[in-house]
């Protein structure tokens, strides 16, 4: 059984996050095979970093209940999938917080982003891909990039629901650790 985690990577009231994720949970729970463990970031509550060492630090102090919650969950996890909203041409600091947290948990991962946005998220895929590549992570080569007025309304219903079905598909595809496989923690 292949786990994939699916971080939601906005804290905004009434965010369209939560029907991205919906769109890519049932992508993932219709696979046979394949479970998927959703976390919401503003339910887990990390704190703003604050280590005196950085996570790459063997000396990284993980005794926070939320960070050592964050640091079993991407460890437990075959694969990661974050829902990306675009905050000014970024990432959300909510989801640059919680990358920022972990290290060793990243090396080697395989994680994609389904992201959203009025240029579907474009920029912020490109700093995500930024830091899985600083973190060493498996960065997938096509994460999804769901455009507004295109793909998605801005309330997050679908407006092409072919083309936002594919690209999910196809970026879930890439990170599926086929059954059998050694998985890396
Ligand atoms: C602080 C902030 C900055 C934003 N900057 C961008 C941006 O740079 N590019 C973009 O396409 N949309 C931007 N938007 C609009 C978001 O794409 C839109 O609000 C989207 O619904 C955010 O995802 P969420 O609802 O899941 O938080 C911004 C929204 C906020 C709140």
């Amino acid at each position: 059984m292949s786990n994939i985690l699916v971080v939601i990577g906005s804290a905004r009231t009434g965010r369209v996050a939560d029907k991205v994720a919906e769109y890519v949970t049932s992508n993932i729970e219709a696979r046979e095979g394949v479970t998927a463990t959703v976390v919401d970031l503003a339910a887990l509550n990390l704190p703003f970093y604050n280590n005196e060492q950085p996570a790459m630090s063997p000396d990284r102090d993980q005794t926070d209940e939320n960070v050592a919650t964050w640091s079993k969950f991407v460890s437990e996890a075959d694969s990661v999938v974050f829902i990306t909203p675009e905050y000014n041409h970024n990432l959300s600091a909510i989801q640059k917080n919680a990358l920022d947290w972990l290290f060793f948990e990243w090396n080697d991962k395989p994680v994609t982003a389904v992201a959203y946005g009025w240029s579907g998220g474009s920029l912020a895929v490109a700093a995500l891909r930024e830091v899985l590549t600083n973190v060493k992570a498996e960065v997938a080569i096509d994460m999804a990039q769901l455009g507004f007025m295109k793909d998605l309304n801005p309330d997050g219903s679908l407006l092409d629901e072919a083309n936002v079905t594919a690209q999910i598909a196809a970026a879930i595809d890439e990170i599926v650790v086929p059954a059998g496989e050694p998985v890396t923690v």
